[in-house]
């Protein structure tokens, strides 16, 4: 019988050492380092620290505000119908004509449904399974700085090498010699992003037809990061790699839908890419996730045909309100978002610290969690700009500017 004695002597320190073996074998283990990015996302580390000291978050890019009662009240009726099984592959029939009729009427381009769009658990994956699509080893990707976070690890995961061109300061235009520069006879692609996360900069046609010019004489494939597609302000308009006859041949386009139905937790996206690029998207994706969750697409598939306000509207009107009340503040915004949801500002007049060291300060002694521009930089460049995300009830802007308003300039 097993009792306090013999359990000493069953449970002798050979046995004990010949049972845990395997566990410091396992610890001692070298697991690879897949890519360069060290620690938790910036995004993370300041969303956690946001709630340590019960800090209003302006920091991670989401809304804090219910969706369209619509949007809810279809993935409720879409479960309770029975739409639990696995979805096609390539995502809903029916959500896939929507997106196409959203295209056609929105921007006057006809993208078919079966053999150019693929539903995906969100834009990060879908750029992922793109980069995995076309990337080997030893191959290089141009990626434009400051640049959301994961491009770089989603490139180097691929065996493939990121390389980095900052985008001009001040201003954030394109430097489109540094791009041509960066070209070598091992770039496979280049990932570019409008509206642009961090900065709220656009691109024109123009910027396009640059791209179009450089790309031309080369097999360089485009990765167009387009989440932000319909946040864009002041009457202008965006312009989608899908209007560009020349480059949309060559483009993978990424979209996620929770940047536009408000519903980022539901992580739901799209790819459109050319036939070819599709098929060798989906030879990924059918290994990767193979199907998207059924009831969130049956509730965008009708969702998608509601008329609801232009969410660029409700968007504008926040961004115009939080800059309004910025301006009573020490901080410096020197141009304003002109899409996505997100504002720069400097803080050059109240600190001199670092832009991580100041988020953090400014999180844990004033209650405001933002995120420091230099995490999207690969060499950590700091400029000291801050991020806020404005995609937030009038309250929670109208709070946290009011913390803000009682920083004064550094003595
Ligand atoms: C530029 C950019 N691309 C992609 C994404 C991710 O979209 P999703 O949540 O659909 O993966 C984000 C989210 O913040 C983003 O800012």
């Amino acid at each position: 019988m097993l009792n306090e004695h013999n359990v000493d002597s069953i449970l002798s320190t050979k046995t004990i050492g010949a049972m845990l073996a395997p566990f410091f074998m396992f610890v001692s283990m070298q697991l690879p380092q897949k890519h360069s990015a060290t620690g938790t996302t910036i995004f993370t580390v300041m969303s956690a620290l946001a709630q340590q000291y019960n800090a209003i978050n302006l920091s991670q890019g989401f809304p804090d505000f219910h969706i369209d009662e619509r949007l809810s009240q279809a993935l409720g009726d879409a479960a309770a119908n029975g739409y639990n099984q696995y979805a096609p592959m390539a995502g809903l029939p029916q959500l896939r004509q929507a997106i196409a009729a959203s295209f056609a009427r929105r921007y006057g381009v006809q993208v078919d449904p079966d053999s150019e769009i693929t539903v995906t658990p969100g834009a990060t994956y879908a750029i992922y399974t793109a980069f995995t699509a076309i990337l080997s080893p030893g191959d290089e990707v141009i990626v434009i700085e400051p640049a959301y976070d994961s491009y770089i690890p989603n490139i180097e995961m691929n065996g493939a090498r990121a390389v980095v061109v900052p985008l001009l300061s001040p201003g954030f235009g394109v430097d489109w010699q540094a791009v041509q520069d960066a070209i070598t006879t091992r770039t496979k692609a280049i990932i570019i992003n409008t509206p642009h996360n961090p900065t709220g900069a656009i691109w024109s046609r123009a910027d396009w037809d640059q791209l179009a010019a450089i790309v031309r004489h080369t097999d360089i494939i485009i990765l167009a990061d387009e989440v932000y597609e319909q946040l864009v302000y002041d009457g202008e308009r965006h312009y989608t790699v899908l209007e560009h006859e020349e480059l949309r041949a060559r483009s993978f386009a990424l979209y996620s839908f929770g940047k536009v139905y408000n519903n980022t937790g539901w992580k739901m996206g799209y790819c459109i890419a050319p036939p070819v690029f599709t098929q060798a998207f989906r030879r990924i994706h059918q290994f990767l996730c193979f199907t998207v969750n059924t009831p969130a697409q049956y509730a965008l598939a009708q969702h998608l045909s509601n008329d609801s306000a232009p969410i660029h509207e409700l968007m504008q009107r926040k961004r115009d309100y939080f800059l309004g009340l910025l301006a009573d503040t020490q901080f410096t915004v020197h141009e304003p978002a002109r899409g996505s949801y997100f504002q720069v500002a400097s803080y050059e007049r109240i600190s001199n610290l670092p832009d991580k060291e100041f988020a953090e300060w400014l999180t844990r002694e004033h209650g405001v969690a933002t995120i420091p521009v230099s995490a999207f930089y690969s060499n950590g460049k700091e400029d000291k700009l801050i991020r806020f995300c404005f995609a937030k009830k009038e309250e929670t802007l109208a709070a946290s500017v009011e913390r803000l308003k009682k920083i004064g300039v550094a003595q």
